[in-house]
């Protein structure tokens, strides 16, 4: 059994299907909302995961060999003005997690961010050292650090600007698409670099390792490392469409309520290594979401 955290999420949309079909596993589902995965192999529970009795209760009646944690407050500006509910779910809910999986002797995996890192020297490894400059990158490396202190048995996964196939929760390049569709002006920051990840690539990362015996810290980012200004571009280029919509500013002219990091990007040579597996580049992403446009057409429209 493996017991998944934040089902609903952006990555559990596509790390959920993968593991239905590339494993025999079941899975218990833990969201706020209920999810139409209808199989066999899949308990659904709508919980309120800041609730720890009823976390501890759900979780330990499953007996679950493994957990994974996708839930996260992930809107760096509101992680900014709501600080508590910022904490309780980067870095209280993960203490709860590691507590109940060291009692079940049960793995840990959780996902982290790049935002642990200051942005002034980019692209980061594993052994560079975490400095962030706001709430949402604080609350991230404080869970990592729960998360590792809590349960020895635990894998933390750095990820970055994840983007996929569209799904309920606009990612960027759906942003940038629906842009060029309606012809809606953007201006898009080029002073922000980092390595888009393709949400595929990231669920398998995170199957794969979960599944292995490995522990401890990796980063899982993209084969590209660039501006979002320049991601943006090479968005309508790919999709043919006219780019005269986007322009150019710098996160200093944007002035954000959150400081952002600027030069980021997860160099990822030891998940790639041990898991003798290539994170796609954009190109490939963007290959990757047009064929899934191609066969999902009708559900789509
Ligand atoms: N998206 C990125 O570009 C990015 C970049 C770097 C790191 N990450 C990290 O990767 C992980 C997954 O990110 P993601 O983009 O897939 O996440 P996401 O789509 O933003 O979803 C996060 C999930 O957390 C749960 N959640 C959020 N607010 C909640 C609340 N107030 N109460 C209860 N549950 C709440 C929800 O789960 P349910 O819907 O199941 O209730 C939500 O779907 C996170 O740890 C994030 O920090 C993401």
């Amino acid at each position: 059994m493996i017991t998944i955290v934040g089902a609903g999420s952006t990555t559990g949309a596509a790390l959920i299907p993968m593991l239905l079909e590339e494993t025999d596993e079941k899975l218990q589902l833990l969201s706020s909302r209920p999810l139409a995965y209808d199989h066999e192999r899949v308990q659904m529970h709508v919980v309120n995961v800041r609730d720890k009795n009823v976390l501890k209760q759900t979780i330990m009646a499953a007996m679950p060999q493994m957990v994974i944690n996708l839930a996260a407050m992930t809107n760096v500006d509101k992680c900014e003005s709501e600080r508590q509910m910022a904490w309780d779910l980067n870095v209280t809910l993960v203490e709860n997690l590691a507590r109940i999986t060291r009692v079940l002797d049960a793995k840990m995996v959780h996902i982290s961010t790049d935002y642990v890192f200051d942005g002034t020297k980019g692209p980061y490894t594993e052994t560079s050292v975490p400095n962030p400059i706001n709430y949402y990158g604080k609350s991230k490396l404080a869970g990592e650090n729960i998360c590792v202190a809590g349960n020895a048995n635990s894998l933390v996964i750095r990820t970055n600007v994840i983007y996929g196939p569209p799904r309920e929760r606009p990612d960027f390049v759906r942003w940038v698409l629906d842009a060029l569709d309606s012809q809606t002006p953007i201006r898009v920051v080029d002073d922000q670099i980092g390595n888009p990840t393709y949400v595929d690539d990231l669920a398998e990362v995170i199957m794969r390792l979960g599944m292995s015996r490995r522990t401890g810290l990796y980063h899982a980012g993209g084969a590209d490392f660039l501006s979002r200004y320049d991601f943006a571009l090479k968005i309508a280029e790919f999709f043919k469409l006219d780019p005269s919509i986007i322009s150019r500013v710098t996160t200093a002219e944007l002035a954000q309520p959150a400081r952002r990091p600027l030069r980021l990007g997860l160099i990822s040579l030891k998940a790639e290594t041990d898991l003798r597996m290539r994170l796609r580049g954009v190109d490939s992403g963007l290959t990757s979401i047009r064929q899934y446009v191609v066969r999902h057409r009708e559900e789509l429209l």
